[in-house]
């Protein structure tokens, strides 16, 4: 890592009641001290607010696991850019591959999340990540560069993307598997990530910007990733449901 400060996000994706919610982040905020890391946290949307009520003296940030790129309108069942901001929410996470697999998100609808999500002042998390099959088949670059190019389409056509953009690199293989991409793997393919960054962008955005690895992140694997020169932290899944097991986490296995 260079002077990019680390971040520990945990994705909750659809799990825990508001109850369990208020209860998890009380104990997260309770653990923590400032640990020179960002932590943040994304609950479902019913819990944001919940939540946003009890982090406030505590530096934990607040983020969405989606939105829709429109301001308002008829669109049932989807949450806006403001309606994220309103509630509190600093951070949206875009493009996980759960969404892209099973709700058929595509690049281009990334990209005009993360220009609406910019352009209303949230900072998106925008993930990518290739499946088995794609990483034996020897086109985990190729898969990743696609999925970047057409991610931040609009951003290189301006040949601008902000400091603030996080990339998440979350091997769909190591998801919820218990089957981690080994140090080695990760910073292989984040050091590809920044090395595309500055192609498309220039080399002070690809210092500049953080890109977090998902995937079976746990206390025990988190010190040996977060060593690797181009890794700035990790989107938890299963080990942010657990409070012992995320400030671990963000204790980097301390
Ligand atoms: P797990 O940590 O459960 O593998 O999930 C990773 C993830 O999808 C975070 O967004």
């Amino acid at each position: 890592m260079t002077d990019r400060r680390p971040m520990i996000a945990g994705n909750w994706k659809m799990n825990l009641s508001l109850l369990e919610a208020a209860s998890l982040v009380k104990s997260i905020g309770e653990g923590i001290q400032d640990q020179g890391v960002d932590v943040l946290v994304a609950p479902p949307f019913t819990a944001l607010g919940v939540v946003k009520g009890l982090i406030e003296d505590t530096g934990i940030l607040l983020c969405a696991q989606n939105m829709h790129w429109e301001s308002y309108g008829a669109y049932t069942g989807e949450i806006s850019p403001a309606m994220l901001s309103e509630v509190g929410c600093s951070h949206v996470i875009l493009g996980h591959s759960e969404r892209r697999s099973l709700f058929k998100e595509t690049d281009e609808m990334i990209d005009l999340k993360a220009n609406a999500a910019v352009e209303s002042g949230l900072i998106p998390i925008i993930c990518i990540g290739e499946t088995l099959e794609e990483r034996e088949a020897g086109e985990t670059f190729e898969v990743l560069k696609n999925q970047l190019a057409g991610s931040l389409h609009h951003f290189m056509n301006q040949k601008r993307l902000p400091l603030s953009t996080i990339l998440a690199y979350e091997p769909v293989w190591a998801i919820g598997t218990g089957r981690t991409a080994t140090p080695e793997q990760a910073q292989e393919v984040h050091q590809f990530l920044r090395e595309s960054l500055t192609e498309s962008f220039d080399a002070n955005t690809a210092q500049g910007i953080r890109i977090l690895y998902g995937g079976s992140v746990k206390p025990d694997n988190i010190k040996d990733l977060i060593s690797k020169k181009d890794i700035d932290g990790a989107l938890v899944g299963g080990a942010s449901l657990k409070a012992d097991s995320f400030v671990q986490i963000i204790r980097l296995g301390e």
